[in-house]
């Protein structure tokens, strides 16, 4: 597996495009990165893994500096995944300061994550879209965890006529339902048992929905009464959205609950579909 450090080792390693999957991480990797991984090496012939913690998606008052950054062990992880090179360069080549070309989805990346996180939508697309045209892949693979970067990054290929495919593989939970996440190391024990009424309030919705409840509202306050439970949970958003648009759904068949906590001071998401 060759690391590659920067840039210009990037551009001579990586000479050809076709069959090339990139799955783009923060790194401090878990089964939810290694499945995007896997399904990147079930594909691909080539498969490159970048590890940035990207300082332009990260607002002023969040955890940037604090981001766990086990670089060694991330990399054992993605050598026994077979992994062929490891794109991890430092802050400074990729996002230096001075640059002011951004990249904006404006209409999604407002609501929800996007309200509550200004410039963090803007701050991802721009790096993608540099690691897109620094790695060149024909697939790149990415997390149904992240619903709302997966919409904004749909359309930002879409729009600026990326050549590259979006996969977007599934939600990887622990087994008592707790999405996965690099911030869950955050939580102590204390909170993470609080943290699963994320997961319960989106089951209470589904189950009201498999019940054949179609409204929205009434789906939210069967979510809304499971946080009632948790008053140490602080619920940031409950939706139903439109899964490309995220506007809000008034109709539930075909769309998405979307859900922000703070669970002390973690800040956890989850979604899950309404089918
Ligand atoms: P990061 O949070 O490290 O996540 C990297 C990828 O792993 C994302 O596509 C995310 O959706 C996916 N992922 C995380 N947890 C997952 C889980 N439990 N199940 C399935 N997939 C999961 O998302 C980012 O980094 C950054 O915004 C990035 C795209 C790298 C741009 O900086």
């Amino acid at each position: 597996m060759q690391i590659l450090r920067n840039i210009a080792a990037a551009r001579a390693a990586l000479p050809s495009h076709a069959s090339l999957g990139l799955v783009p991480t923060m790194g401090a990797l878990h089964e939810g990165h290694l499945a995007l991984v896997r399904a990147a090496r079930a594909r691909c012939a080539t498969v490159v893994v970048t590890i940035f913690v990207n300082p332009l998606q990260f607002g002023p008052h969040e955890d940037l500096s604090r981001y766990p950054r086990p670089f060694e062990r991330d990399c054992a992880l993605l050598e026994a995944e077979g992994v062929d090179c490891v794109f991890a360069p430092c802050a400074e080549e990729l996002t230096p300061a001075g640059e002011i070309t951004f990249v904006d989805v404006p209409s999604i990346a407002a609501r929800l994550e996007g309200a509550s996180r200004p410039g963090h939508f803007r701050g991802v697309a721009t790096v993608v879209s540099k690691l897109f045209h620094i790695v060149q892949p024909e697939f790149a693979f990415f997390g149904q965890k992240d619903a709302e970067q997966c919409a904004v990054l749909r359309r930002m290929v879409r729009e600026l006529n990326f050549p590259v495919e979006l996969v977007i593989c599934p939600i990887v939970r622990e087994p008592d339902g707790l999405a996965m996440s690099s911030r869950n190391v955050y939580l102590n024990a204390q909170e993470r048992k609080q943290a699963l009424v994320l997961h319960r309030a989106m089951q209470a919705m589904q189950a009201a929905f498999a019940a054949g409840e179609r409204n929205s509202l009434a789906l939210l306050y069967a979510g809304r009464a499971e946080f009632a439970r948790e008053p140490n949970v602080q619920m940031d958003y409950l939706e139903v959205v439109n899964p490309d648009t995220f506007e809000s759904a008034s109709e539930a068949t075909g769309a998405l609950i979307v859900v922000a906590a703070k669970v002390g001071n973690t800040r956890l998401l989850d979604n899950a579909a309404l089918s």
